[in-house]
């Protein structure tokens, strides 16, 4: 037999065979002397189960040798492990625990229990083997013929996710997550795979409907939120080519947002998860912006976020995945609802930021606005001086009838916020020795910021590298919630039914 031909793999749920249960129950058929310890029917109502996982052993495409765990971290029980007798001795339950293992260290699993036999002692050998050691008996925990149990345990050790070997990689569970974004006026839907790769990202803009009133209207967000959610749900999955049952875990954003809309996308998300029986994850919306750059490359930490969106403005340090700190924040308005306040006045669309951003590119900055607590030896930031200076330079000259140039204004604009935004960025990175600066949130799609944060890094820090999110994964998405979900996915906090809206939740 030629040993590199095995083909070890954890069968994947979404793709294992149909007969499954069956297979594995002709192949244990040959192996037990007192006979299969399920039935088929068990056999296959076992390994529909969610927690269940199945690892197996090909040769030339023939089923050799295959293991059953229940895995619900950090504990998980190996129910059984089995070789087909005519390839016993020949080191493919070895193989099968090296696969088990490497599994679990990735899972949050620190013990691996069974139960054996007391009399078997081929087993006990070969789990001793594998590390296994006695931690106790159940008496009479066997029948036909009745014998007492030796209950064994193995230790796994965690190991960091971080330089992981693609064959380590394409091994480990997928974890899909269906995530859903309704905190403002885009309904969103995304499928994401290991917290990192976008299946899909479905988002319903309903900014034209918001656009004459010039803001967002609750009560609209949240009828349009209501017609789309089931819709955009069921394309979110068309796209990712999968089925509700191909998915691991719900989530969704609890705040902050506003009240109403956030309420539909949690009632839904509620809603798919009991339907389902799946877990259901909470995320914070800044942190799902913070997280947006997962979905391009991994994190590296510390890190030192910049978020800048329509509701808020801030310095977010992070020692590690899920870690907040908010070292500085705005006082006032936040940056991106700065833009869409000058925006109104100079009669641009809402919202405005990004048509700001396309007349600034044009302009120059003539006016020097002032910048708002540049100097001041701290991490905060304000607007609200800006946009007063700004409105009542445009009144002085209406007022005269002074024709000022647009795109200067912009520009100038512009420069006060970015000009303040970098420089306190910059400030706090080498403060603090941040390995990686993250760009966050809607108006982290402003060009002038973009262009200005990376010449600022690049010129005055040495060993911190830089993300920004590709343009179309800055503005509300549920992909970014999905890949914020993975983290609280993999130290399994779940929460239950009675999950609300959290308006003005905070980051922490
Ligand atoms: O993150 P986001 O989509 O929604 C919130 O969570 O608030 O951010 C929306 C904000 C709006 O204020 C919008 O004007 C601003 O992001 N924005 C921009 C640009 N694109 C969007 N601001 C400046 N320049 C842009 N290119
Ligand atoms: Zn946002």
């Amino acid at each position: 037999m030629d040993r590199s031909e095995i083909i070890v793999e954890l069968i994947q749920k979404y793709s294992s065979p149909p007969n499954l249960g069956e297979t594995l129950f002709r192949l244990t058929e040959g192996s037990y002397s007192t006979g299969p310890p399920w039935t088929v029917k068990q056999f296959m109502e076992v390994t529909e189960q969610r927690n269940i996982q199945c690892i197996v052993a090909y040769y030339e495409n023939q089923l050799i040798g295959y293991a059953i765990l229940s895995v619900l971290p950090p504990e998980a029980e190996l129910y059984l492990i089995v070789v087909d007798k005519k390839f016993k001795k020949q080191g493919i339950a070895t193989l099968l625990f090296e696969r088990i293992n490497s599994y679990l260290e990735h899972v949050q699993v620190d013990s691996l229990f069974l139960e054996v036999r007391k009399s078997n002692e081929a087993a006990i050998n070969l789990y001793q083997k594998n590390k296994f050691e006695k931690i106790g008996e159940r008496k009479n925990y066997y029948s036909h013929p009745r014998e007492d149990a030796r209950v064994m345990i193995k230790k796994i050790e965690r190991r960091k996710e971080q330089g992981l070997s693609t064959d380590t990689r394409d091994f480990m569970k997928r974890v899909r997550i269906l995530a859903i974004e309704t905190s403002c006026d885009e309904t969103s839907v995304a499928v994401i795979e290991d917290g990192e790769k976008i299946l899909s990202n479905v988002v319903a803009s309903q900014i034209k409907s918001h656009q004459r009133f010039g803001g967002i209207v609750p009560e609209i967000a949240s009828r349009h939120h209501v017609e789309q959610i089931t819709l955009i749900a069921q394309e979110a999955l068309n796209e990712a080519n999968l089925s509700i049952e191909n998915i691991d875990a719900v989530a969704v954003t609890e705040g902050p947002g506003l009240v109403g809309a956030l309420l539909i996308g949690i009632s839904a998300a509620k809603a798919i998860a009991f339907a389902h029986g799946l877990p259901l994850i909470p995320v914070n919306h800044i942190a799902g912006h913070i997280y947006a750059n997962q979905l391009v490359r991994p994190l590296t930490f510390p890190l030192l976020a910049l978020v800048v969106s329509g509701g808020h403005t801030e310095l977010v340090l992070m020692q590690k995945d899920g870690d907040y700190h908010i070292i500085g924040e705005t006082r006032d308005d936040a940056a991106g609802e700065a833009y869409d306040k000058i925006g109104r006045v100079i009669g641009v669309p809402y919202p405005g930021g990004k048509h700001i951003d396309e007349m600034a590119q044009k302009g120059e900055d003539t006016f020097h606005f002032p910048r708002g607590m540049m100097k001041e030896n701290n991490y905060d930031f304000s607007f609200s001086g800006l946009k007063s200076s700004f409105i009542n330079r445009v009144h002085n000259a209406e007022q005269k009838g002074e024709e000022l140039n647009k795109e200067d204004l912009a520009a100038s604009f512009q420069a006060s916020v970015v000009d303040v935004l970098v420089s306190k960025t910059i400030r706090a990175a080498k403060e603090y020795g941040v390995k990686e600066i993250v760009l966050a949130g809607g108006v982290a799609a402003n060009r002038g910021l973009r262009n200005s944060l990376s010449k600022a890094v690049e010129e005055q820090l040495e060993n911190t590298s830089l993300a920004i999110p590709p343009l179309a994964l800055c503005g509300d998405n549920a992909a970014m919630i999905g890949a914020a979900a993975y983290v609280e996915y993999k130290t399994q906090h779940f929460v239950d039914y009675s999950l609300n809206a959290k308006p003005g939740l905070e980051l922490s």
